[in-house]
């Protein structure tokens, strides 16, 4: 795998642990980001894995900054790409490369909400219910064929910290299970549908309530 991540790194965080308790049997072969001081970084090189930051200024175009990264991730044989929480959209060519072998997690159950702020924009909306989603990347903002999705309540009380953290909990937990079924080939993509060959995939990609006990 390559994870590639902007910011603090929880859910990459959540994916080394799996590795590391043996949940996944597969490794993390290089974390990407481009955000020098991203947390990611730390947390990767403190698990010994290889942290790379790729520089944006460094490359007068989209498709450019694209194909460095895309060298970077072949030059590793990554087989999978998970996306934790990375700020810029990949172009239509970086994805058509990794066709079905991209995956994102996005704080809302999509189709609702996609972009940035969706725990804000859900809060603002007056939902009742929100969650997170585990998705294949295709060329548009968190469009791609949905893996898992899982919920949790909106609180009258909630503040956009509030639930934002009520679904990170949720985060940590479906996006490594999202991965293992990837990775032991437990899932199949026909067109925008995902179909899932046994009966615990099934159950888990269509979680009720704190599906995982959290
Ligand atoms: C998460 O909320 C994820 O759903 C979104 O970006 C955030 C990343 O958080 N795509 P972290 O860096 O993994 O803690």
């Amino acid at each position: 795998m390559g994870v590639l991540a902007s910011g603090r790194g929880t859910n990459l965080q959540s994916i080394i642990d799996a590795v590391e308790s043996g949940f996944l049997k597969e490794r993390i072969v290089a974390v990407v980001s481009d955000i020098a001081a991203a947390f990611a970084l730390e947390r990767a090189k403190k698990h010994g894995i290889e942290a790379i930051f790729i520089d944006p200024k460094k490359y007068p175009s989209r498709a450019e900054f694209d194909s460095a990264l895309l060298k970077i991730l072949k030059d590793k044989s990554v087989d999978l790409v998970c996306l934790a929480g990375f700020m810029r959209v990949l172009g239509a060519e970086f994805v058509r490369e990794f066709k079905g072998r991209i995956i994102n997690i996005h704080p809302a159950l999509l189709p609702a909400f996609p972009g940035l702020h969706a725990q804000k924009k859900a809060l603002e909306h007056g939902v009742k219910f929100s969650g997170c989603t585990v998705h294949f990347v295709d060329e548009g903002v968190d469009t791609g064929p949905i893996i898992i999705q899982a919920v949790v309540p909106v609180l009258d009380g909630d503040s956009e910290g509030t639930l934002a953290d009520r679904i990170l909990r949720l985060e940590h937990k479906v996006y490594p299970l999202a991965i293992k079924y990837i990775a032991e080939a437990k899932l199949r993509l026909e067109g925008r549908k995902v179909y899932f060959s046994d009966a615990a995939g099934i159950e888990a990609s269509t979680s009720a309530i704190n599906p995982m006990g959290a």
